[in-house]
């Protein structure tokens, strides 16, 4: 990739540079994520599960063996990674774009799309899994409020902000991809 193609697209729709899912647990990153690849003929890549395979074991496991920072480590890690490789889609986790280096490499190489849902949504989305840690240590309200209020300020520097709570997904893949296009006409 050159330096002139980073963060662009051309008039045929060619993408030349990562399209990035941030938001918190719940904002619907990874299925939101598959589909906006599908559309864009771009391969996906969820960062969580790039961690899952490169440690070995769980995310939950990282967690509970490791401590936190390491699991954070390897997210930066493959985030970083993922920034200097072909143009993809990728999903973060929710705590990626919060880590300043991380946020730094994806807004110089990438095109960062926060999918944004307010608290109730997030419950319920998060409510049918169990496999969060940070989720495990509390009240999945108490604890997710929390992060709003210290994520959300953050999360408010992408390059594109799309409301997650209501339509399809499909609708919602439509609306990232109008957004995309007019932020090419702006920036590319
Ligand atoms: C985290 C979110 C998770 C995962 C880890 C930490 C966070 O990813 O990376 O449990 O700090 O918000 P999802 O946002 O995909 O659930």
């Amino acid at each position: 990739m050159s330096d002139k193609q980073i963060k662009s697209a051309d008039v045929s729709g060619n993408i030349y540079c990562p399209i990035v899912l941030v938001g918190l647990m719940g904002a619907g990153k990874s299925t939101i994520g598959r589909r906006l690849a599908a559309a864009l003929n771009l391969q996906f890549i969820d960062s969580d599960v790039e961690i899952v395979e490169a440690a070995g074991c769980s995310i939950s496991d990282i967690f509970e063996g490791y401590g936190e920072p390491i699991f954070r480590d390897l997210e930066q890690r493959v985030i970083m990674r993922l920034m200097t490789g072909a143009p993809c889609v990728v999903a973060t986790g929710g705590g990626a774009f919060i880590q300043p280096d991380v946020r730094k490499a994806i807004s110089e190489k990438g095109i960062s799309v926060w999918l944004k849902a307010d608290l109730p949504v997030l419950v319920e989305r998060v409510s049918r899994r169990d496999n969060r840690p940070l989720l495990k240590t509390g009240d999945k309200n108490e604890i997710l409020q929390k992060l709003i209020d210290e994520r959300y300020p953050i999360y408010a520097e992408a390059d594109i902000t799309i409301d997650s709570n209501f339509g399809s997904h499909e609708s919602v893949v439509e609306e990232i991809i109008k957004a995309l296009k007019e932020w090419w006409s702006k920036n590319g």
